[in-house]
């Protein structure tokens, strides 16, 4: 699996975020550990509050569909009609839902400006001290 080829997904993904109140566009794809492609976008809601970010829409529609076990996800964002010119890290409630079904040390946060700029992280490095399943219940 090519990181390129992940990072384009996201792009592609980001086409369809539904962002009327912010105009900031968000696009994931998450990399099953089959080699799958799991793609997301933000969607927003007119009561604020219910909105989902892209890289929760990938995880949740990935787990509806029975998958759970992941390597990595592309993300990026930026403002509607402008070039994607910063790195947008995933939110704290989306690294925790990462946290749900992720290792921390292995599963790998690609953040893009493009398919040549981007960055790697792992799950361990933007959330670590972190709170997880094996915390309430043994695995
Ligand atoms: N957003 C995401 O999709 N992912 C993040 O990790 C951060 C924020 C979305 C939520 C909202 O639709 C817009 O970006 C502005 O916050």
């Amino acid at each position: 699996m090519q990181i390129k080829e992940l990072i384009a997904a996201a792009i592609e993904a980001r086409r369809n975020s539904y962002s009327p109140y912010s105009h900031y566009q968000v696009g994931a794809a998450l990399l099953t550990a089959d080699g799958k492609i799991i793609t997301g976008c933000n969607i927003e809601n007119a009561a604020y509050g219910p909105t989902n970010c892209a890289e929760r829409t990938a995880f949740f529609k990935a787990v509806s569909e029975g998958i759970r076990n992941f390597a990595a996800i592309a993300i990026v964002g930026s403002p509607e009609g402008e070039a994607i010119t910063q790195f947008a890290y995933p939110c704290g409630v989306c690294r925790q839902v990462m946290r749900e079904f992720c290792e921390p040390e292995n599963f790998q946060i690609i953040v893009a400006k493009s398919e040549e700029d981007y960055r790697v992280m792992t799950l361990a490095e933007l959330l670590p001290e972190s709170f997880g399943p094996e915390n309430v219940m043994e695995i």
